[in-house]
């Protein structure tokens, strides 16, 4: 009876340890018949968020033994091997064997000019074999000859041409748009209409009450892949209140986002960013202020939001907005193109702390995550 009770722990533990494997991005080491590759430029094997291993692909396929040639016209590069070769062509999720495809898990990407891709299906497509061991983390590619891969396809789907590319956003400017007080109707519909056409992510702090009264909205935000977060349930002053009402301001909000979008909030922005000790000791989530704030609740005016954001700024900075102005949707129309125009790119609060290798923590306060 112990025995068995043991065994559930320990297949509990193991079940536990292999979630956190695969849900963070992790390093890995790639030996070659068990000969290690050494990486330069800080960029190392990982295995990503879907739990696949990706590398730099020219070192270790030399590495291998391949022959590989970028194609600078193209875009493409090629792997030889043997009498196999593989073309790669770089930001899709594809890979070319012979006249037929094969569909990648993760898109081919460049980071700081070299092309990352995923290991397994190109190994595969060589006819060689890829072994991982999730004890010492290495993948071995081993010089053992495989089948063909039998899941080879005739036509490319369109999204593997064009892949939303989810790469670490090591050396990219970076800034997060945050909405407050929705969602609505009108206002919250046209800037995500906005944000959705630019390809760009945003935060989104909702207040409960309005999640049950927009429904629709709230799930389209969660659906469109912004950040759902918490703004409280009805936007009181929380230093005014008791530790009780605190509560069932924050556990409120996360129910009414949770029920209605499946999604579970990681963050708090207090509303009128008005905290003391009391409210970050029950926050029970990080707290998410801003630096640069537009005040469009009070001008109503499109182009001094504009201005406010366009005038002052930077890499890293958390802007404050309210999804429930017409004059700050207005404003959104002009904001998020001239920013991706500026360079940067527009991702989500908990995308740009991680990105900034910021690991946020449960009361504690964020101002902006500026380098
Ligand atoms: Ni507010």
């Amino acid at each position: 009876m112990k025995k068995a009770i043991r065994l559930v722990i320990l297949t509990l533990v193991a079940i536990f340890m292999m979630s956190i494997a695969t849900s963070a991005i992790m390093e890995v080491t790639v030996s070659v018949d068990g000969v290690p590759v050494s990486y330069k430029d800080n960029l190392k094997p990982y295995i990503t968020e879907k739990g696949k291993t990706v590398v730099p692909l020219a070192k270790t396929l030399a590495d291998f033994g391949a022959k590989v040639n970028y194609n600078q016209e193209t875009n493409e590069i090629t792997v030889a091997k043997g009498d196999v070769s593989v073309i790669v062509p770089i930001g899709k999720q594809y890979i070319k064997v012979n006249n037929k495809f094969l569909i990648l898990n993760e898109p081919t990407k460049l980071i700081k000019g070299i092309a990352i891709v995923e290991i397994a299906p190109l190994m595969r497509s060589l006819r060689y074999a890829v072994n991982y061991d999730p004890k010492s983390k290495n993948v071995n590619l081993e010089n053992t000859p495989v089948p063909e891969p039998n899941n080879l396809i005739d036509a490319v789907p369109p999204w593997a041409e064009n892949p939303v590319l989810e790469e670490k956003q090591i050396d990219k400017k970076l800034v997060a748009l945050t909405y407050d007080d929705g969602p609505n109707g009108e206002s919250t519909t046209i800037i995500l209409d906005v944000l959705k056409e630019n390809n760009a992510k945003a935060t989104f702090f909702m207040l409960g009450k309005n999640v049950y009264n927009f429904k629709e909205q709230a799930i389209r935000t969660a659906n469109e892949g912004h950040e759902l977060a918490n703004h409280s349930y009805s936007h009181p002053q929380l230093t005014k209140l008791s530790v009780a009402r605190i509560n069932q301001e924050i556990q409120g909000t996360q129910k009414a986002i949770s029920s209605v979008t499946g999604i579970t909030p990681k963050l708090l922005r207090v509303p009128y960013g008005a905290f003391n000790q009391t409210v970050k000791n029950n926050a029970g989530l990080p707290l998410i202020q801003w630096n640069i704030d537009t005040l469009d609740w009070k001008t109503r005016s499109a182009k001094k939001t504009i201005d406010a954001v366009l005038n002052n700024v930077k890499d890293g900075d958390i802007v404050l907005m309210h999804s429930i102005h017409i004059s700050t949707a207005e404003a959104t129309k002009t904001i998020v193109p001239e920013l991706i125009k500026r360079g940067y790119t527009l991702v989500t609060i908990s995308e740009l702390a991680e990105a900034r290798g910021v690991k946020l923590q449960n009361g504690k306060v964020y101002n902006s995550f500026r380098k």
